[in-house]
């Protein structure tokens, strides 16, 4: 044998030993029944590390209940059960996850790896709450650091010890998941039997309700530009999977999927904000997307004629616009009548509700929507009279952004005001982001 071949020999035999990590002994689930923006955030992660889920339930009506406002989500567990008895006697290890309010921050090869240092068949995320149950807390095994409580959103095990916690018992669609796998895990001799344990200090699964303040972004400074990474800062872990459970979606998993795992940073911006855009030139002008144009007058503006000759000077076919115009304002019925006898023979449709209508400003905003439904259109565009469209392309380009929704960020000189709010309190209010002055400064975007 000469050199090389020795290598060879070598090299074959340690990746033998090494147990080389094999992709394909690895299968990711999870649900998801339509595409939300949520459920996108969760596959551009995925993506980030190679990941490729299978997504159960797609396109389907969701069966599981109203989770959103009780226990239920039944049947995640009873899809995930068909699916996984396609790999009955296959040595595969699965990771199941939910879809909207997930996020991967890790490869499979890290998450495995780690998964194999518990010395479990089953592994879940836990949290902070004894949910949905709270009257279970103290049947739970004590722990000394970090979560007590199982939570059901994540886990990961083998496809033989996930098949038989699945089928413990049987269960509705519309039945608690959690507590279906709460009680699996309450029952010590079972819990024994499979190796079934729960991820306390958020080594692979992090569940971010009631422990917000837990997670911290750290930067990481690399030749290129920064990096962001997820610091769990009270049991020192580097979480390879968030999970916004709970109303943390609202309070802290969107601010940190505004930077993980590659979102955003100084160099580039907002990376995740070009994923989608596309440009109109490509399309037909008769293919165009149809627009409801909703102008509002709820106050006497200067400048409203200006103000409307900007709005017919939209580089963007008038033959695919609808306008809707509630003008609340007696003063300005001949600026608006000049506008509308201008343009309507140009424009697919014109709906003008005037002063002596009496029409609430909010029942005005709501009829647009309800022009909008009747009128088939792909886009609202809702212009207030104070506001200047002072570049002509303005509504092409937000088109071409390919979100759900845009709106332009407002702030006052000097003063500490914008008409954003960085993030939520967990009921709802007002609360400073960390970002919130570099954005309302300009320093980020
Ligand atoms: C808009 O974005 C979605 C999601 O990224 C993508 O699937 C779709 O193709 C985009 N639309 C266009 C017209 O490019």
């Amino acid at each position: 044998m000469n050199q090389l071949q020795y290598l060879f020999v070598f090299l074959t035999l340690f990746s033998y030993i090494s147990c080389e990590f094999n992709k394909d002994d690895v299968l990711v689930f999870t649900v998801a029944t339509e595409e939300t923006d949520g459920f996108q955030r969760y596959k551009i992660s995925a993506e980030e590390y190679g990941i490729e889920p299978i997504i159960l339930g797609f396109g389907e009506e969701w069966k599981g209940g109203d989770i959103l406002n009780k226990p239920a989500g039944g049947w995640k567990i009873n899809l995930l059960k068909k699916a996984l008895k396609d790999y009955k006697d296959q040595n595969k290890i699965a990771l199941f996850t939910d879809s909207y309010d997930v996020i991967f921050l890790n490869d499979l090869e890290k998450i495995v790896e780690k998964f194999k240092t518990f010395d479990a068949k089953v592994v879940f995320g836990a949290e902070v709450f004894a949910w949905p149950d709270p009257a279970l807390a103290e049947k739970y095994p004590e722990v000394k650091e970090g979560k007590r409580f199982l939570n059901s959103g994540m886990y990961i095990g083998y496809v033989e010890q996930l098949l038989q916690l699945l089928e413990r018992e049987t269960l509705e669609d519309t039945d608690d998941d959690q507590r279906f796998f709460t009680k699996a895990y309450l029952d010590e001799e079972f819990r024994k039997d499979i190796g079934l344990k729960l991820d306390h200090k958020s080594e692979i699964f992090m569940n971010l309700n009631g422990a917000e303040n837990e997670a911290q972004i750290i930067d990481v400074q690399t030749k290129e530009a920064e990096k962001y990474k997820l610091k769990n800062v009270v049991t020192h872990t580097e979480p390879m999977i968030l999970h916004g459970n709970g109303p943390s979606k609202r309070t802290s998993l969107n601010y940190i999927g505004n930077y993980l795992p590659n979102a955003w940073n100084s160099k580039d911006g907002c990376i995740y904000c070009k994923i989608g855009q596309f440009e109109l030139s490509q399309i037909k002008e008769e293919e165009l997307p149809l627009v409801l144009l909703a102008l509002f007058i709820e106050f006497p503006t200067p400048f409203l004629e200006e103000q409307l000759l900007k709005v017919a000077s939209l580089k963007y076919p008038k033959n695919r616009i609808h306008i809707f115009v509630h003008n609340s304002v007696k003063y300005h019925i001949d600026h608006v009548s000049t506008f509308v006898d201008a343009y309507t023979p140009e424009y697919l449709s014109v709906k003008e509700a005037k002063p002596d209508d009496g029409i609430t400003e909010w029942a005005a905003r709501d009829l647009a929507l309800d022009h909008c439904v009747s009128t088939k259109c792909d886009y609202l565009f809702v212009v207030d009279s104070v506001a200047h469209l002072d570049n002509p392309h303005t509504l092409k380009l937000l088109i071409e952004q390919n979100r759900t929704v845009v709106a332009p960020i407002m702030v006052r000189h000097n003063k500490v005001w914008s008409n954003f709010w960085g993030a939520l309190t967990t009921d709802g209010f007002y609360s400073r982001s960390n970002d919130y002055m570099d954005i309302v400064h300009n320093e980020k975007r």
